[in-house]
């Protein structure tokens, strides 16, 4: 039952507190807010400069009529459009503001998100900026190839390459596509050059310098002299002198780096450009004559709002990145008198993390709420329990780690005289309830300790209640699993209301690393996230945000959950929105002819048991007719929880 003091503050709490809670100023880029009716909105971009509103719960309620059920991934069209802009006008602004004499071109790198409508929306969009691919495969490559049509923009080809995947880039040339082949390493040369000898056809050139620049954040071994890709100084050279021979320097027209993705620091993007600048100044030197500059990715997300240098997060916005860019090679090359290059960036999570969100609802949850403690105890209590409830009697600031210790030392006696069979369930459960109950005071009151003891630190996690949602981590947000990424979390919904329950999100592949536990709030990281107690009849939504980038590919299948629906918007003038695009996710036989089962084998050899079961008059032809239908039927059914 809450208190008179806990109604006061629920009457109090409004939207304007769940923003500041959940931090979505910060992390929003402004392309999501909370509205007065407490449920998360996208304000997108429509035309040159509008922006338009529209609930995230009209959007839910809208898939759900056309049939579409949680988990569901949004993606949202005018927020592609809008971000491709924001980076292509940063760099022209950045250009103009201090005179530099070459262009912005970017290259979207394919393996960011290689999902057809997400490319194509790339192309689309980014065509009047010649905005165009990086691709490190040759599948890649075919996509590129395909999708695009502007023979201005750039075709980017990073990574290994085999006869195939250069025989493929030089055809690129013959259809006039300005086609690089980047060599990650001097035995490409030989059959770049032998192959465009034969192919008739003048090859585009560039180079991956290694540098010596270290950055900082969770891609950092991709940096440095140990970092796995790009030439070396004694390879450079290497290269150098075998395109003079073979009469090609003139075609050595890119030098390209990648520092990581994800930098936190603009002073490391800096160091990495002066250091390429220093390359690209001698290999003009060489004879080589340079023309574009390919910074590659690593401009990163404020996935955590706090616009600091700490991993999930930076301390610098695309402006700024663009500006220091622009400087930093001006500077360098003016004192050399070199000519400014076409600079190209290969930005992928900037570019689409904000235009995707994960959406799905919540199943059930399980509490960690003690009841309240009993005046006095049975005289025949056992002495640990009738200690455990003096403890809950002491909790206060001054005496925690001591209450801790000793909260610790009882339930282990308790546990022990359970163990030999001196107590029943029902007496554990009592003391489990005292137990319960002085944690719970600890962590009220932890926030009084100077210095929170690691064992203490932990409570409020081993206490948080269990939302059990509809979803897979490892399908849907595979790095959160895999690298501990934060992304920004919340409810859509019911934010007038204070959110009471700090809480743990569980997905449903029943797997104890199938958890969300990273959230970034207005204070700090934590393990938890408050949440709202669920309605009886009423479904309660979560939504992840910043899901665009890398999230889908790199999926899995975990206990066979596939692809969840997906659903593309795009927000009108008028504050309707389309639906662009529907995809159902996987169903349940497609999961299982991915890991090598023929559904429809399994089907007939189901229904030959079911018949064997007839014969043998253990079910009958009625039964018999109901469990091959709901096979039949489960097979074509969705792998998630399902109304
Ligand atoms: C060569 C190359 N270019 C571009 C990128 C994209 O980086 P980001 O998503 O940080 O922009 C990557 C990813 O690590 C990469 O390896």
């Amino acid at each position: 039952m809450s208190s008179p003091k806990d109604e006061s503050t629920a009457k109090k709490w409004n939207f304007q507190d769940s923003a500041r809670l959940y931090n979505i100023d910060n992390w929003s880029n402004g392309y999501f807010a909370v509205n007065s009716q407490g449920e998360v909105i996208v304000r997108a971009p429509v035309g040159e400069s509008r922006l338009e509103e529209v609930s995230l719960v009209e959007i839910v309620t809208g898939l759900q009529e056309r049939g579409l059920e949680m988990p569901v991934m949004l993606r949202m069209e005018n927020l592609v459009d809008a971000r491709i802009r924001e980076l292509n006008e940063s760099f022209r602004k950045a250009i103009k503001a201090a005179k530099y004499k070459g262009e912005y071109r970017g290259a979207f790198p394919v393996k960011v998100n290689q999902q057809y409508h997400v490319i194509s929306e790339i192309v689309r969009f980014g065509k009047r900026y010649h905005h165009g691919l990086e691709v490190g495969s040759k599948a890649e490559l075919l996509i590129a190839l395909s999708i695009m049509d502007d023979r201005e923009s750039l075709v980017i080809c990073n990574g290994y390459k085999d006869r195939e995947f250069i025989d493929l880039a030089l055809q690129a040339r013959i259809l006039g596509y300005k086609c690089f082949f980047v060599v990650e390493n001097p035995s490409e040369i030989p059959l770049i050059i032998s192959r465009s000898k034969e192919m008739n056809v003048e090859p585009m050139i560039g180079t991956r310098l290694k540098l010596a620049t270290k950055v900082e954040g969770h891609w950092s071994e991709d940096s440095g002299d140990r970092s796995l890709f790009g030439l070396n100084i004694k390879q450079l050279i290497q290269v150098v002198d075998m395109l003079k021979e073979a009469n090609l320097l003139h075609c050595f027209q890119l030098v390209h780096f990648h520092l990581g993705s994800q930098i936190p620091n603009i002073r490391n993007i800096r160091q990495g450009l002066l250091e390429a600048c220093r390359y690209y100044i001698d290999l003009c030197n060489e004879g080589a004559p340079l023309q574009y500059l390919d910074i590659g990715g690593g401009l990163a997300v404020d996935y955590n709002g706090t616009y600091s240098t700490d991993g999930h997060s930076r301390n610098y916005n695309i402006q700024e990145y663009c500006a220091d860019v622009v400087e930093a090679i001006q500077e360098s090359l003016d004192e050399y008198g070199l000519a400014h290059p076409t600079i190209i960036s290969e930005s992928g999570r900037a570019t689409v993390a904000h235009t995707a969100v994960l959406l799905f609802n919540v199943l059930d949850v399980t509490r960690f709420q003690a009841e309240p403690v009993p005046d006095s105890l049975p005289e025949d209590t056992p002495e640990p329990i009738l200690n455990l409830l003096d403890v809950t009697r002491t909790v206060m600031p001054g005496r925690i780690q001591e209450c801790y210790n000793d909260v610790m030392h009882y339930r282990t006696l308790v546990r022990d005289l359970f163990a030999r069979g001196e107590i029943n369930l029902r007496t554990v459960a009592v003391a489990d309830n005292l137990y319960l109950n002085a944690l719970q005071q600890i962590v009220a009151q932890m926030g009084t300790l100077k210095r929170i003891p690691p064992e203490i630190e932990s409570l409020p996690e081993q206490l948080a209640d269990i939302y059990y949602a509809n979803f897979s981590v490892f399908q849907s947000l595979p790095d959160a699993w895999a690298i501990n990424q934060v992304f920004p979390v919340m409810p859509i919904h019911r934010l007038n209301e204070e959110p009471t329950q700090q809480a743990v999100i569980a997905d449903i592949t029943c797997d104890c690393d199938g958890k969300l536990r990273n959230f970034s709030h207005i204070d700090d990281n934590s393990t938890t996230i408050p949440l709202h107690l669920l309605e009886a009849d009423n479904d309660y939504y979560i939504g992840v945000f910043l899901v665009g980038a890398y999230q889908e590919t790199l999926g899995d299948l975990h206990n066979l959950f596939g692809d969840p629906n997906i659903a593309s918007i795009r927000v009108n003038e008028d504050r309707t929105f389309d639906l662009v695009h529907e995809f159902e996710g996987d169903s349940i036989s497609d999961v299982l002819t991915y890991v090598e089962y023929d559904p429809q084998h399994l089907f007939q050899v189901f229904r030959k048991k079911a018949e064997r079961a007839v014969k043998d008059g253990r079910i009958s032809v009625q039964q018999r007719q109901q469990m091959i239908r709901l096979f039949e039927e489960s097979l074509r059914g969705y792998t998630y929880f399902e109304k």
